[in-house]
């Protein structure tokens, strides 16, 4: 059967790592969905910076209509980030019944909902794996994995660009500013890395699993944040000393109908299994009433990783697409239940 054509909205690090595994898996891929997957068009702002992309000439793009308005392009791929444009992008995609796959936490934490109700109210998918945690399946482990059980907790370590401040502070006794451009040249920080060192982006994925896993309409302001701006070597080693490790830990907690969300630097006992979680690894320990603990734990940022969740996502709407089942499986926040929060 014919390729399904795919539109990508962006080609930075995560963008490259979409078209990296979409060539080099295109073997496994098609085998997986019954047909070719091909990219069909990249939207970039400065095409100059992306000539050595293979077959740049045809792919390229400045245009977003070039993607938007291709009949032939039956999933849009947005990995560009940003809120307004971004969201308008994913909004005229659906509404020209083209399915959208997303990196983008920014824009589901404050949009989600209303994006996901666009998607089905025009029968198309729209999943975020990759918006929480990069390459780990955190969110089909709440939503698909953990779907019976009911979720009481979730903590743990979501933004990859803090953590490996932090492991390189410790271990290495690095400056906070030398290893913060380190993580930005590695590709893990967000394009302005105050989101990532303030505590931001961890709390906007905070938000995005508490909805989902607490089936509820979680709002970015419910988060308390603190980030690790203010964080000295000395009190690291100093927390070492004591036997502790410090981590920038995201706290999602069900009590009763109310919840608690937070984001701070935390002292985690030195033998804590989150202790021990380094560079720009995540972990995230699920509580369920039924099954415990349980931890999800993985790369969190970088090209490859979180490409991986992105092209599973893509597998997974192709599928969708063959079966004729687009928009009738998205990735549930229920919101049946609007909960209150700590400070109401
Ligand atoms: P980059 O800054 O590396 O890449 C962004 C890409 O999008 C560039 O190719 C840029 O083109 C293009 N772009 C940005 N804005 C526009 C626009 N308005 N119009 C057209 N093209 C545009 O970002 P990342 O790849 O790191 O991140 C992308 C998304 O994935 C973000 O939402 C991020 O939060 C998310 N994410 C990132 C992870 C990571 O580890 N990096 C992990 C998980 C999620 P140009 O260079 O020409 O401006
Ligand atoms: N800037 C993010 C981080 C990217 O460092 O975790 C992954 O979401």
């Amino acid at each position: 059967s014919r390729d399904i054509q795919i539109g990508l909205l962006g080609s930075g690090t995560v963008g490259t790592g979409v078209l990296q595994i979409i060539r080099d898996h295109q073997k496994d891929l098609a085998h997986q969905v019954g047909s070719g997957i091909q990219v069909k068009k990249v939207l970039v702002r400065d095409m100059n910076k992306y000539q050595d992309i293979e077959n740049a000439g045809e792919l390229l793009t400045d245009k977003v209509e070039d993607i938007l308005q291709d009949d032939d392009i039956k999933v849009v791929i947005e990995v560009m980030g940003g809120i307004d444009e971004a969201k308008d992008y994913i909004i005229r995609a659906l509404k020209n019944k083209k399915n959208v796959v997303t990196a983008n936490k920014d824009l589901i934490a404050l949009h989600g909902a209303e994006l996901v109700k666009i998607a089905s109210e025009n029968s198309c998918d729209l999943f975020y794996e990759a918006s929480v945690a990069g390459g780990i399946p955190i969110i089909r482990g709440l939503t698909e994995g953990l779907s019976s059980d009911r979720i009481s907790q979730m903590m743990g370590i979501v933004n990859g660009t803090t953590n490996y401040i932090l492991t390189k502070m410790s271990q290495d006794g690095r400056a906070y500013d030398d290893v913060l451009a380190e993580a930005q040249a590695l590709g893990f920080a967000e394009s302005d890395p105050t989101s990532d060192v303030e505590g931001l982006d961890a709390a906007r994925k905070m938000a995005i699993l508490a909805s989902l896993g607490f089936s509820m309409d979680v709002e970015l302001e419910d988060v308390d944040v603190r980030g690790i701006t203010t964080v000295t070597i000395d009190d690291i080693k100093y927390a070492e000393q004591m036997g502790y490790a410090l981590k920038l830990i995201g706290l999602a907690k069900r009590d009763g109908d109310r919840i608690e969300l937070t984001v701070q630097p935390m002292l985690l006992p030195a033998k804590h299994p989150l202790s021990s979680v380094h560079d720009e690894y995540n972990a995230v320990y699920v509580y369920g009433d039924a099954i415990g603990e349980t931890m999800f734990y993985g790369p969190g940022a970088g090209s490859l990783p979180t490409a991986t969740a992105v092209v599973s996502d893509l597998v997974t709407v192709v599928k969708n697409m063959k079966l004729g089942v687009s928009g009738r499986s998205i990735v549930p926040p229920l919101y049946h239940k609007q909960m209150k929060t700590h400070d109401e």
